[in-house]
């Protein structure tokens, strides 16, 4: 009798140590179902030094991998001699960080005599809307906003992805940290700017909305944190404390201005993708995913078009395990690429998505 197919993935691609489980069924007409998912962020070792110290952060995920498996396995009430492929994140990322996953998944894959597959992490964000309660459907625009990444996409289908446009400096969510630090918030401030923006007016600093008429899909940030850094200088001609000390509406209302600004182009390029491609549908993934106030703009702009958008989980749109567990089985349910039983292994710190063309 057939069986579902079990995979384990395995996350270590940056600060982040992600292992989870997720059940394939041999109907390809049913969903792929996440079992049980364990996560441990390095966030806090790393905020001393303001960000991610790459030695440090192999270490620790050599530390954190093997714990967060066994956990997976007993949450899910499954043996690890169950696992049918293994999963793991071949890049893009730290070459150390990511050498831990691949070296863990091959010697798992190895011992259990279980095929292994090497997934790209950004298809891995890119496919996590597919674990939530309200999937999309291809064929969609993606904005795919993370640390590191900056990306409009054209998604025909598992490995068919056109890039319409990108950022040509900082990242967005690069831009959300770098601010953020301007303002005295611990690294990675994205998250902490966006709550303390929630108490500020998005209006009251005046900041350059990068690209926001070049006619094309790309981005830059770059400029925006230059201005961040400008404003701040000025402000701090007028105060008498550090900036941690300023007066908390005036740091509320920094922070709001960078978000309006990064949300706006972030926004009006995607609306824009949208009518360039005629597509009604759009997936948001990556970290800055988690953003409300981008969430809330996209939401209200693209209803009035007709268009749905689909976010991951909150949980699951920071990195994780899963992502890269649901990467690994819908290529395998679509049948673009075969796990192996070649457990020699590489990792590619730097990797185009686009590559991956099928
Ligand atoms: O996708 P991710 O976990 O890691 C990469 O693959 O890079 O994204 C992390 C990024 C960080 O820059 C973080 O500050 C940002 O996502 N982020 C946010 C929010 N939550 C996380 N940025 C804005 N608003 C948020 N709520
Ligand atoms: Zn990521």
């Amino acid at each position: 009798m057939l069986k579902n197919l079990l995979v384990l993935g395995i996350e270590s691609s940056c600060d982040e140590t992600g292992v989870a489980l997720v059940q394939v069924p041999v109907d390809s007409c049913e969903k792929p179902k996440l079992l049980a998912d364990a996560l441990y962020s390095q966030i806090e070792m790393h905020q001393a030094y303001g960000g991610v110290v790459p030695e440090l952060a192999s270490r620790d995920h050599i530390r954190r991998v093997l714990p967060l498996a066994r956990k997976v396995l007993a949450d899910s009430g499954r043996a690890l001699s169950e696992v049918d492929v293994v999963a793991f994140t071949r890049g893009p990322g730290l070459a150390g960080a990511l050498l831990v996953g691949a070296g863990v998944a091959c010697a798992l894959g190895a011992a259990l005599s279980k095929p292994v597959l090497g997934v790209h992490h950004l298809e891995g964000h890119l496919l996590s809307p597919f674990l939530s309660a309200d999937p999309p459907q291809f064929p969609f625009v993606a904005l795919l906003v993370s640390g590191g990444h900056t990306q409009l996409m054209r998604v025909e289908g598992v490995g068919r992805y056109e890039i319409l446009g990108e950022t040509i400096d900082d990242a967005a969510g690069e831009a959300f940290d770098k601010s953020a630090k301007l303002l005295g918030i611990d690294y990675p401030g994205g998250a902490a700017l966006s709550k303390l923006a929630e108490q500020g007016d998005g209006a009251a600093f005046k900041l350059p909305r990068p690209l926001l008429h070049s006619g094309n899909l790309d981005f830059s940030f770059a400029g925006l944190k230059t201005a961040v850094l400008t404003q701040v200088k000025k402000v701090a001609l007028t105060q008498t404390v550090p900036v941690e000390d300023w007066p908390a509406q005036l740091r509320a209302d920094l922070a709001a201005s960078t978000q309006a600004a990064i949300v706006e182009v972030l926004v009006k390029k995607s609306l824009t993708a949208l009518k360039l491609t005629g597509l009604k549908r759009m997936v948001v993934a990556g970290g800055v995913g988690a953003n409300q106030l981008l969430r809330q703009q996209l939401n209200t702009l693209c209803a009035q078009q007709g268009v749905r958008v689909h976010y991951p989980e909150l949980h699951l749109c920071t990195d994780n395990g899963a992502m890269i567990a649901m990467a690994a089985a819908m290529r395998l349910q679509a049948g673009v690429q075969q796990a192996n039983l070649d457990y020699s292994f590489e990792v590619k710190p730097r990797w185009p998505l686009d590559t991956l063309m099928v």
